[in-house]
């Protein structure tokens, strides 16, 4: 693979090409318009967190993670150059394979590899964003329900099936650290809880989801996950105050950033999340059995 330089500090690292070669679409996620492949690489437009997220994905190639792309670099046209994990990723909606068991699993041990690769870096500086950057988050100023808990590490944060790379039915690397930043891992657990039992009321299932035990499967993934029983009493009681900071962030998101995350909140995801919190709420019992 064609690395180009890669010991330049990520503000100063340029890629240069070494062929000309063909751009192709990926398939459109969420947000980020533009996203290509170019042989190896895939192209991203270049953002406000791109120098964050190039710092952390340097740790974790540094620590020898190998399921995170490498940030190569910013081509000619300026845009942000990181490597193309080869794989299966999941589309939207999901194809029933996606919803495997093993898969699942894989998920959460994938994410455990994540959290101790990501211990300590950033920490001794309060996580903050390196200077001339910053983590997404920040971007968005939003006044919050409630105080977001003490952060413990950077992470992911954003483990959708749209962003799991899958060889041979199992999960093997992340992509689109978009979101990455300062967090603690029971979120980022509950976060890819939600989007991979999936966690929400059953009238939001949409196939082939609709299927899904819910109950077990979030048994499944926080066993792989290998969540400590103080984890495992937290999660819901997270997951429900989450609920409203979420709201808060997603409708922040849509009014200051407005392209995908307006459509998100036009096609009523801020509902979908209340709806949620009372399903939560009214299946707490059930689920906090399921996890002990
Ligand atoms: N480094 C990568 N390796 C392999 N596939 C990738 C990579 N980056 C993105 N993709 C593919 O492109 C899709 C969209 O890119 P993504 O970075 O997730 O954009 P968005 O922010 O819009 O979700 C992903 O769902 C995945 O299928
Ligand atoms: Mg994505």
């Amino acid at each position: 693979m064609s690395t180009g330089p890669r010991r330049e500090p990520p503000h100063s690292r340029r890629y240069h090409e070494t062929a000309t070669q063909p751009e192709l679409r990926l398939p459109a996620g969420d947000v980020t318009e533009g996203v290509v492949r170019v042989g190896d690489t895939v192209r991203r437009p270049h953002q406000p967190q791109s120098l964050a997220v190039a710092e952390y994905l340097d740790h974790l190639e540094r620590v020898g993670f190998p399921g995170s792309p490498r940030y190569l670099g910013r081509d000619d046209s300026g845009r942000d150059v990181l490597t193309f994990l080869p794989g299966h990723v999941p589309g939207d909606p999901v194809e029933p394979w996606a919803t495997d068991e093993r898969l699942l699993t894989s998920v959460g041990r994938l994410l455990r590899a994540l959290h101790t690769a990501s211990a300590g870096f950033a920490a001794d500086r309060g996580f903050a964003a390196p200077a001339g950057s910053t983590w997404r988050r920040d971007l968005v100023p939003v006044h919050l329900p409630a105080p977001e808990p003490q952060p413990e590490l950077v992470s992911h944060l954003d483990v959708t099936p749209q962003n799991v790379v899958v060889r041979d039915g199992e999960a093997v690397g992340l992509v689109d650290f978009d979101l990455a930043g300062p967090t603690t891992r029971l979120t980022d657990l509950y976060n890819t809880a939600m989007h991979w039992v999936p966690l929400c009321a059953p009238e939001d299932l949409r196939p082939p989801w609709d299927v899904v035990d819910q109950l077990s499967r979030l048994r499944a993934l926080v066993d792989a996950y290998g969540a400590t029983s103080g984890e495992r009493s937290s999660l819901l009681d997270l997951g429900i105050a989450r609920a409203d900071v979420s709201w808060e962030r997603m409708r922040a998101s849509a009014e200051q950033l407005g392209g995908g995350w307006a459509r998100m909140w036009r096609a009523g995801v801020g509902d979908m999340i209340l709806r949620r919190k009372r399903w939560l709420v009214s299946r707490r019992a059930e689920l906090a059995a399921a996890l002990v």
